[in-house]
């Protein structure tokens, strides 16, 4: 179930609000970096906004610089992303500006908000209704697969990053921190109370920006249900990434594993033949962690091809190593083809012991790129 890449983008004060309580809108980014955020634009294939923010900024949402509608245009992309907004209400005001400005509109609702959004707006935007409730995972699902979008930036408000973010949904935060207070208690802040997944963000960059500080961080923690989220992708992007590091073979594949805690925190990663000639990429991995881990039972292995079954070089294959580890959960891009062990069913022998094995096929090009030779 592939989603788009989801970039979530906000500024705040330095007491956490987006906005004061005043009928304008709240300037907190400084010039230089209103331009980087039209940049961010430029890259994406859609931008979404909840509905309230329509109703407070009633916003344009536009690629600014015309270098940059030009090289979209030039690389056969629209000039001016999809613009996507939320609504459970259908409360749309038909004259914003949201709806005469830039590209195509889009917006996701609910079945009692379709038939009100459809009435005020006409042929203005397209009016999807998701079902009684609007499901995140079934929006993201839709703009990936009917509207061709892989990158998807969010530019708030506050409810709509924190439903991201709690359900594990987003690949990034650009958090960008403004010199100044609001100070008032009714101000909306960027995120509500509620569960959030995993610990520590991992902060991926900071950059100063005139007065302001942009800050991007990476949510880390790996999912717990039976559905895949934005941290398994990002972990398994690594794992096939890490393939690429092995030492080239004609007789055994090369891949790449990372081992995560629950909380997102990375306990190991290995490759193939890394330092020993024979050695598998979760073995590798799996030999960097002490075996009395507490942390153990709680992981997930990422590894870019299913963990062995069989092998010829060692007694115990992968997928006992893992068994005998105490993980729980392995998330794998692609099944062991026939090359050296026929029938080879890793993923069966894990499960057989208890472990829940996830399979993200659109990872399977990847991971397949370092070992093109060995294959039919
Ligand atoms: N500083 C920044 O970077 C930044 C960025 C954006 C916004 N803001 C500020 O944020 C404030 C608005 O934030 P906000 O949190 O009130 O608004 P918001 O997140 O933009 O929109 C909330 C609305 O979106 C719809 N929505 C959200 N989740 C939904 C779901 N799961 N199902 C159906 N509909 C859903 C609902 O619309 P209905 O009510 O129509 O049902 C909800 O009221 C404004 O003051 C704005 O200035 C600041
Ligand atoms: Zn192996």
């Amino acid at each position: 179930m592939p989603y788009p890449y989801v970039l979530l983008s906000a500024a705040v004060s330095l007491d956490g609000c987006l906005d004061d309580t005043g009928p304008d809108r709240l300037l907190l980014s400084s010039p230089a970096d209103f331009d980087r955020v039209d940049e961010v634009r430029a890259s994406v294939d859609a931008i979404l906004i909840g509905a309230g923010t329509i109703r407070a900024d009633n916003p344009r949402l536009l690629v600014n610089a015309p270098g940059r509608r030009a090289a979209r245009r030039a690389e056969g992309r629209p000039e001016y992303p999809l613009k996507v907004t939320v609504t459970a209400s259908g409360d749309l005001d038909p004259k914003a500006n949201f709806w005469h400005t830039g590209g195509e509109k889009l917006v996701y609702t609910t079945e009692k908000g379709a038939e009100r959004a459809a009435r005020v707006l006409g042929d203005t935007a397209d009016v999807v209704s998701l079902g009684p409730a609007l499901d995140w995972r079934a929006l993201l699902t839709h703009l990936y697969d009917e509207r061709g979008v892989r990158r998807l930036m969010v530019e708030g408000g506050g409810t709509v990053h924190t439903q991201l973010l709690q359900q594990g949904l987003a690949d990034e935060l650009q958090l960008v921190l403004a010199p100044l207070f609001v100070g008032d208690p009714a101000a909306p802040r960027l995120f509500g109370p509620g569960a959030y997944q995993g610990g520590r963000l991992r902060l991926t960059e900071s950059r100063r920006i005139e007065d302001v500080v942009l800050m991007r961080y990476e949510p880390t923690a790996p999912g717990a249900g039976p559905l895949p989220v934005a941290a398994d992708h990002r972990w398994l992007r690594t794992a096939c990434e890490l393939a690429a590091l092995c030492p080239p073979s004609e007789t055994a594949f090369s891949v790449g594993a990372v081992v995560v805690a629950a909380d997102g925190t990375e306990l190991a990663r290995g490759h193939s033949r890394e330092g020993d000639p024979v050695v598998h990429a979760e073995e590798a991995a799996l030999a960097k962690i002490a075996p009395d881990d507490p942390r153990l039972p709680g992981a997930t292995v990422y590894s870019s091809l299913e963990p062995c079954a069989r092998r010829a070089s060692r007694p115990v294959p992968c997928a006992g190593l893992i068994l005998r580890s105490g993980v729980r959960r392995v998330v794998t891009a692609w099944r062991e083809p026939d090359t050296f062990v026929t029938a080879a069913d890793g993923s069966g022998v894990l499960a057989d012991g208890g472990v829940t094995v996830v399979t993200l096929p659109e990872y399977e090009a990847a991971a397949k790129a370092p070992n093109g030779h060995l294959l039919p």
